[in-house]
């Protein structure tokens, strides 16, 4: 089992931190989701995510960078991995950093190579978490200017969003290969929006909680959606983020119907809904908040209770339009591809 250390400690920070520069694996908690994290400039530290996540190694990481607004600041990132930074993207990383945005930018092609997953590009985010700051600050203080963190799962399974969550993904690894900081539950839930900067335009890699319209505002250039020409990101297949059990996504009065339908034994389904629906005994009912945040920030947390609970199909009620639930419904829909 991985090492579980409560992130109140100062110590278990700097256990971390020390452990980040002697290229070993931490579970980072940040305001998104739990991140996997290593030294990105170390390719074998970096090599040792891909190996744990079964991911394969020509999918890029995410680098995270340090910011105090002092000795450690996310323009030193920038410019240590970045080759050129338009003007629309420093107007991004200004109105959003640190928070949960990542920015896609031309890489400078000495370093963080391998965490690039050979691609001429760098993805860059700057977290606000206070518990992810520290440990990327304390880091820094020992020589490692970015930490590469995908989220801490298995490849193409739900993200993590509490310690328990990365230590039951990992439980494989032993203490001295993976210490996982206890920050809690995280507050948003679901991964950063990801905007590619490497050409003259934005363009909405991943939705998230930023949403379009915030990006417009802050950077005054209409963002686009992605298109063939886009990097790939593994986010963004069409199946990701799935439990055991099968999702199914339908509308209330579809979904309604089809409770009625089901015999007396419906003990292998899970409803996860909005609207006030009937259903069976023994039918598992979750209800789903009617405020996007809140559904985003517990909606990974509810497919993992309802997987564990031995369900064969979990029936979820589609968000409804609007784009403050754009994250939501783009991990739903890929959790039922
Ligand atoms: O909120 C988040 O972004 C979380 C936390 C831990 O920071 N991280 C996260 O990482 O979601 P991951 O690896 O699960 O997803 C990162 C996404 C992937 O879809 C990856 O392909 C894309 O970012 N990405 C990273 N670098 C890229 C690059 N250079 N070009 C294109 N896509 C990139
Ligand atoms: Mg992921």
């Amino acid at each position: 089992m991985p090492l579980l250390l409560s992130a109140q400690d100062p110590a278990a920070i700097e256990q971390a931190a020390q452990r980040l520069a002697a290229g070993s694996l931490v579970g980072m908690p940040t305001e998104t989701v739990y991140g996997l994290a290593a030294d990105a400039d170390n390719a074998s530290a970096v090599h040792r995510i891909f190996e744990a996540k079964g991911r394969p190694s020509d999918h890029p990481l995410i680098v995270h960078l340090a910011h105090d607004g002092a000795a450690h600041s996310w323009r030193a990132g920038v410019h240590h991995y970045a080759r050129e930074l338009p003007a629309f993207a420093q107007a991004l990383m200004q109105a959003f950093w640190p928070g949960p945005l990542t920015l896609i930018l031309p890489r400078r092609h000495d370093v963080a190579a391998t965490a690039a997953g050979g691609q001429d590009s760098v993805g860059l985010r700057c977290p606000s978490h206070p518990v992810a700051q520290a440990l990327l600050v304390a880091a820094a203080a020992h020589g490692v200017h970015g930490v590469a963190a995908p989220s801490a799962n298995r490849f193409g399974r739900v993200s993590p969003t509490t310690a328990a969550h990365v230590a039951e993904e990992f439980e494989q690894l032993p203490e001295d290969a993976l210490l996982v900081l206890d920050g809690g539950a995280c507050p948003v839930g679901i991964e950063s929006t990801i905007v590619d900067a490497t050409r003259a335009w934005p363009v909405l890699l991943r939705p998230g909680m930023i949403t379009p319209a915030q990006l417009e505002a802050a950077c005054g250039q209409p963002v686009r959606s992605r298109d063939e020409a886009a990097p790939r990101a593994s986010g963004t297949l069409e199946s990701h983020y799935a439990p055991s059990a099968q999702v199914r996504l339908m509308d209330a009065q579809p979904l309604q119907a089809a409770l009625d339908l089901l015999g007396p034994d419906a003990r292998h389904i899970a409803v996860y809904a909005r609207s006030p629906l009937k259903v069976a005994r023994g039918v598992t009912l979750r209800r789903m908040p009617d405020d996007a945040g809140q559904a985003a920030q517990e909606l990974f947390a509810t497919l993992r209770e309802l997987d564990a609970t031995g369900v064969r199909l979990i029936w979820v009620e589609t968000p409804p339009p609007g784009a403050g639930w754009d994250g939501v419904r783009d991990r739903l829909q890929r959790a039922a591809a």
